[in-house]
């Protein structure tokens, strides 16, 4: 009798378990049913195009962390926007851990022992895409996913590269942004990156034709089998220096082997209930931190683009823009310079002090800003990612000009950089082993309830892009989506105002009137990718200025 009893109770039990399982079940379905259509419940990734937002969604499905999914969407755009990074490039991370522990992996590129002492005196006076070997400098992008990998990665490294081994040998149709940029390989070229896009015919490729990248391909998957160190020392790093030394280039396998990754703290800025986390110098972080400084002190709302309210919120944009512009010469590689000034540029005194030299109903001359005459440059990819255990990166990587320095290493299949050109107008002489400075400013911003994962591309434009983008969402509110496509304006580094196409007719008279120069520019290259979570939902946006789409579940 007794024991019929105790296993009635345990049946009992055993049901009111399986009641309690089931339960648990459906209210995790039910909850997770809540996100709005087109957010995510888990993980995104947004990248500068679908193809490759997918390929690094698909490693957090296959349980890999936000790293892992990044390392995977930066190589598959090696491939599908080569003209924008690749391996013969660097890049910044800025990866938040889910304790909301903030680090940096720097591999940006370094000048070369042998730099030519004379080397700037070689520098363009005015903007144009500078090729040529001598501005490459020493590739870290693999030593950055390496170290990236190391700390927070949990698939094994070979699986991050396979597919876009893949897609590299079996060769796909060109994209349409990849096709946009096939003619910048005609002049100023090396021989080898024309023939990369040159079909059987001898008819420059366009979009929709096939293309292989089967030397990238081999490249690859001796870095996927034997680890990055295969990069940098043996037979890749022999070939790839003997091509570039044959492109008349002056790195050497010693500089290849020397290379070193960086890890250090973030910067942590306070902007409202957020704290933004951004790179350091030699990265343009403290500049686009300046700029919402700056602005954050006018109190901005959603009221602030009403009727007059408008221009006198693009006009103060503008100066601070433009005083940003006169700060950019003290960014620089904190191994060769103090960061103490840079530093100062961050805090509120700072930004108090610059809005008392903003006249309401003026713009100044361009001394006033202590401008003095830089190149800009575009190029260049991001890719946002947050995972279910909240690991969120932000990374952003480039070869600095479309195609770098047009020098492509045939025995390799790599794209090298032409990052040198970045201190033109920034620095009268440099060292080996120094990092040129970037806008580059991939930034994490975490609230009590929100954590918005955001960078963009474009050199000059990435900290206009970004700003345009953070001021729209984080105090106009308009949607992350609106906020990013919302038309932005740039100061050129002549002191020359642009308006992205759609931009306020009425605001740029205005504008105009108030001793602003406008000058049409024939391209904008800022592209904004984020992604933020929201009370357990995700919105993921890769901009549509690029074509792009997220990807997430
Ligand atoms: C690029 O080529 C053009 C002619 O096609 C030439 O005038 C120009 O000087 C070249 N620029 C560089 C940086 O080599
Ligand atoms: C701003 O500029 C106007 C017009 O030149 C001038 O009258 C005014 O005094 C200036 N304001 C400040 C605070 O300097």
């Amino acid at each position: 009798m007794a024991r019929f009893k105790t296993r009635g109770y345990v049946c009992c039990a055993l049901m009111l378990l399986c009641a309690l399982a089931i339960i648990i079940i459906c209210m995790s379905v039910l909850l997770r049913k809540k996100c709005p259509d087109g957010t995510f419940s888990s993980v995104a990734v947004a990248a500068d195009s679908g193809t490759c937002s997918r390929i690094g969604r698909d490693m957090l499905k296959k349980g890999g962390s936000a790293v892992d999914g990044a390392i995977a969407a930066l190589l598959c755009t090696s491939v599908i926007n080569p003209q924008s990074m690749g391996l013969g490039g660097g890049s910044i991370f800025t990866v938040m851990d889910s304790s909301g522990k903030v680090k940096i992996i720097n591999s940006r590129e370094t000048v070369p022992r042998n730099v030519r002492l004379d080397l700037l005196k070689t520098c363009p006076k005015s903007f144009q895409l500078i090729a040529g070997s001598k501005w490459i400098g020493v590739p870290g992008e693999i030593r950055g996913y390496e170290k990236a990998h190391e700390l927070y990665g949990k698939l094994p490294w070979a699986t991050l590269f396979q597919p876009t081994i893949k897609l590299a040998r079996e060769g796909f149709p060109i994209p349409v942004i990849q096709g946009r940029y096939i003619s910048y390989t005609e002049s100023n070229t090396t021989k080898p990156l024309r023939e990369l896009y040159t079909d059987k015919n001898g008819n420059l490729m366009k979009t929709g034709d096939i293309v292989k990248f089967e030397k990238l391909a081999d490249t690859m998957e001796m870095i996927a089998n034997l680890g990055a160190e295969a990069f940098y020392s043996g037979k890749i790093a022999e070939d790839l220096i003997r091509d570039i030394q044959e492109a008349g280039g002056i790195l050497t396998v010693q500089d290849l082997a020397s290379y070193k990754v960086t890890v250090t703290d973030a910067w942590v800025i306070p902007l409202g209930e957020y704290q933004m986390y951004i790179p350091p110098p030699p990265a343009g972080g403290v500049l686009l931190s300046f700029i919402l400084n700056v602005m954050k002190g006018y109190n901005l709302d959603s009221t602030s683009l009403i009727g007059e309210q408008k221009t006198l919120v693009y006009h103060r944009l503008l100066e601070a823009f433009k005083f940003s512009n006169g700060l950019k010469k003290y960014i620089r590689d904190p191994g060769f310079s103090s960061e103490k000034m840079a530093k100062k540029f961050t805090e509120d005194s700072f930004a108090e002090h610059i809005r008392s030299l903003i006249n309401s109903s003026k713009a100044h001359d361009p001394h006033y800003y202590n401008i003095t005459p830089h190149l800009d440059n575009m190029g260049t990819t991001h890719i946002s990612v947050l995972g279910e255990d909240g690991l969120a990166v932000s990374v952003t990587s480039t070869i600095n000009n479309i195609f770098g320095s047009k020098v492509f290493s045939p025995s390799t299949g790599v794209i090298l950089n032409n990052q040198l050109s970045d201190f033109c107008g920034r620095e009268d002489s440099i060292s080996p082993g120094q990092q040129p400075p970037s806008s580059m400013a991939p930034a994490v911003l975490k609230s009590k309830s929100k954590t918005l994962v955001i960078g963009s591309t474009g050199g000059g434009m990435i900290t206009a892009g970004m700003a345009s983008a953070l001021i729209n969402h984080l105090w106009f509110g308009k949607s992350l989506k609106d906020a990013i496509a919302a038309p932005i304006v740039y100061v050129r580094p002549e002191n020359v105002v642009g308006f992205e196409q759609n931009f306020d007719e009425n605001v740029i008279k205005d504008l105009v009137a108030m001793g602003h120069t406008h000058k049409a520019m024939a391209r904008f290259y800022n592209v904004v990718n984020a992604v933020e979570k929201e009370d357990g939902c995700i919105c993921a946006v890769s901009d549509a200025r690029k074509l792009g789409e997220p990807a997430g579940y």
